[in-house]
């Protein structure tokens, strides 16, 4: 593939912040790629780079310019897997620190879907072609709830989400047409509330039980349907313990918490319900936990494939969030993947809480294989793409 532009533009995210905006082009096809940015993040990830005034990406933007940009337009690289080792050796640390990942991923991901165009195939099938992967439709995640650091606090736990199985069309006006209903039942309860960085409602509930309460019934009887939660429990965790609506809860506490919310309502997926460094707490839940429950690592895992390894050997999870920006490079999301779906995990790929109009995720979600796919709630446009992009897909698939 002969790659003969490289252009790179300051775009803002959903949150206002500036974000990278990658396009490359061939003789014939032009493609963009941009890339989000998460609040509650894992200390383990890979460095978004920005400016020294904590904002600012024009840094990045420089070295994509200056060290980037000349090799894309003058060397050729054969595959995704060439073009993302020259970009972890040109970086050189050990966490993308010197070029940044945002700026990697950004020309990482234009890539895979320039060597698509220029295939005359769909992203996901180019995905699942080149890493031989098994395509399929995720079950949607979509987080209708928004707390913890997404919200401030007006909710103990980050993300109560209403998981949907079945074809992307069906799946997605079934997941629509509870948040609609979700809306209305908060309204008449408590009147008006703010929406969260996701695109959620964020009431304010005084009960730990409330939002299960009203969720589950609004999914009663419905077959493929659950709910799930992050919990994003690093954010509320204080010295081994955890603080929640001004009760401190051990870890063995918050074990018996979780394990009476599974018994009464239909929670059947946790995500990082213990700080990232509690790695005990992940595997006391999992081995006490019924048999059907995905205890989901993201803080815990950062898409690193040397963490995962420690997490699997750990037995800290059955299932794993992908999120291509904690590590930077798509070879290394891939492997990552492949690495959990070998041991038997689940794979949940998912967007960032800051996010931008690029509907990458749909695709990577489908080519992989992946369970499910966590893209927040269709009030916001950059949510709404994803799912969108999804329904388009099923037709690429059936056409
Ligand atoms: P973040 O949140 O994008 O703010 O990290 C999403 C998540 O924790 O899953
Ligand atoms: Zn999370």
């Amino acid at each position: 593939m002969n790659i003969e532009t490289a252009e790179v533009q300051e775009i803002l995210d959903s949150r206002g912040m500036p974000t990278v905006e990658v396009t490359l082009g061939t003789r014939v096809h032009t493609i963009t790629a941009s890339v989000p940015s998460g609040k509650s993040t894992g200390s383990k990830e890979a460095l978004e780079k920005r400016d020294a005034d904590g904002r600012g990406v024009s840094d990045v933007c420089r070295l994509l310019r200056e060290e980037i940009f000349p090799v894309l337009l003058s060397r050729e690289f054969t595959d995704q897997r060439a073009l993302d080792t020259f970009l972890i050796e040109l970086d050189g640390t050990k966490n993308k620190a010197r070029l940044g990942a945002n700026g990697m991923l950004a020309v990482s991901i234009a890539f895979a879907k320039l060597s698509a165009k220029e295939a005359g195939v769909p992203l996901w099938q180019h995905i699942a072609e080149s890493e031989t992967f098994t395509p399929s439709y995720p079950r949607l995640y979509m987080n209708v709830m928004n707390g913890g650091a997404h919200a401030d606090f007006r909710l103990p736990f980050q993300e109560y989400i209403v998981v949907v199985g079945g074809k992307p069309r069906e799946a997605y006006d079934r997941a629509k047409e509870v948040f609609k209903t979700l809306g209305d039942v908060i309204r008449a309860a408590v009147g008006e509330v703010p929406m969260g960085d996701e695109g959620g409602y964020s009431p304010q509930f005084s009960m730990l039980e409330r939002p299960f309460e009203i969720l589950n019934e609004l999914i009663h009887g419905e077959d493929e349907m659950f709910l799930a939660i992050d919990a994003a429990a690093t954010e509320f965790s204080e010295q081994g313990n955890y603080k929640m609506l001004g009760t401190t809860y051990t870890r063995a506490e918050l074990v018996d918490t979780y394990l009476a919310l599974i018994e009464k309502f239909s929670l059947r997926s946790i995500e990082d319900p213990f700080a990232e460094d509690d790695t005990e707490g992940f595997s006391n839940l999992l081995s006490c936990s019924p048999k059907d429950l995905i205890v989901v690592g993201d803080d815990l895992t950062v898409t690193n494939s040397e963490v995962l390894k420690e997490m699997i050997s750990m037995h800290a999870g059955n299932a794993l969030i992908v999120k291509p920006n904690q590590i930077g490079t798509l070879t290394e999301v891939y492997d990552t993947v492949r690495l959990a779906h070998t041991a038997g995990w689940k794979t949940i790929v998912s967007h960032r809480s800051g996010e931008t109009e690029d509907s990458f995720i749909a695709d990577l979600a489908v080519g992989v294989g992946a369970y499910g796919l966590k893209a927040g709630a269709p009030s916001q446009r950059v949510r709404a793409v994803k799912y969108e992009r999804l329904l388009a897909i099923e037709q690429e698939r059936t056409s």
